[in-house]
């Protein structure tokens, strides 16, 4: 099993190497990265070109660890035993038809390896990742309402994102690898684009390139654009049939580009491409 990037994802050489290393070692891979930089995508492609079903979890701010392996459906349970009859006592009986299997239950039951994405842990609480350690160690944990032991028929291949907001323990990181997916050089980003709009003109291409990185090289900017905001913008840009002239300013400097709100998402980081461009002026 070998992962070697795919024709819908353009994975570069060290992270090529990160899941092929990670897989070897039998531990989740932790992608880390500015937000838009393919992590999510990363973990979809990955299942896709090794032809493994992908279990997703999406973290939330009130996510619990718990909500990953099993809920126990107490409200459920008590209607039932008000409102079922003889017939349904015994489902009430039996405490099993109340419990609600997570993800990582599914991944650790399931007859093949499956893929499974954590996406976003450093959205939950700092308990989060610390809570899972044992179940991403050993592969198992206790179901103590019907004392039952789930243990993983084969190790699923797990990608943990994260965006930075919160520090993960140490304890944690320790059972993982670790990939920074770094912001794609120009031509990475080339490579990215064509994937996405392969026919796309050479000069527009190159000219919305060059703008794109010269907004992102703003000092000071709050929120930099990133992959998915320039995909975005092209896109925006094929279909309101922008000439490449509009992108290109005749004497190399920077100039507000059309439809600039695909790329720049807050009005101080506005207001400062604007003051850029009247000291330009200024300076002339
Ligand atoms: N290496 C790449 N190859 C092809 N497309 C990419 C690549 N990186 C990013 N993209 C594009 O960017 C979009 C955003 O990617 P994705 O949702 O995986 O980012 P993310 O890192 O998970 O962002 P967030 O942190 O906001 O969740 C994808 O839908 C895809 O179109
Ligand atoms: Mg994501």
């Amino acid at each position: 099993m070998k992962f070697a990037g795919s024709d819908q994802y353009v994975a570069t050489a060290d992270l090529m190497l990160a899941v092929n290393a990670s897989a070897t070692l039998q531990r989740p891979l932790l992608v880390k990265g500015e937000p838009g930089t393919g992590k999510t995508m990363l973990a979809e492609e990955v299942a896709a070109a090794l032809g493994l079903p992908l279990l997703q979890w999406h973290i939330k701010s009130t996510t619990k660890a718990q909500q990953g392996l099993y809920e126990y459906d107490a409200v459920s349970r008590l209607r039932d035993s008000q409102l079922s009859g003889i017939e349904g006592t015994e489902k009430v009986k039996n405490i099993e038809n109340y419990i609600v299997k997570g993800v990582l239950w599914q991944a650790f039951e399931a007859d093949q390896p499956v893929a499974l994405l954590i996406d976003e842990i450093d959205k939950a609480d700092i308990e989060f990742p610390n809570d899972l350690l044992r179940e991403i160690d050993r592969m198992e944990f206790y179901v103590y309402e019907t004392r039952q032991l789930i243990k993983a028929k084969h190790r699923p291949l797990v990608f943990i994102t994260s965006n930075n907001e919160k520090e993960l323990p140490d304890a944690f990181l320790r059972r993982c690898f670790f990939h920074y997916i770094k912001f794609p050089d120009p031509a990475t980003m080339q490579a990215i684009v064509d994937v996405h709009f392969p026919g796309l003109k050479k000069e527009l291409l190159a000219a919305a390139l060059k703008t794109f990185f010269d907004v992102r090289n703003l000092p000071g900017l709050k929120k930099k654009p990133s992959t998915s905001e320039l995909l975005d913008w092209l896109r925006l840009l094929v279909a309101e049939d922008i000439p490449t002239s509009a992108l290109q300013s005749q004497d190399e400097k920077i100039s507000i580009p059309p439809l600039v709100g695909a790329l720049l998402k807050n009005e101080q980081d506005l207001t400062l491409f604007e003051k850029l461009l009247q000291m330009q002026r200024h300076n002339r």
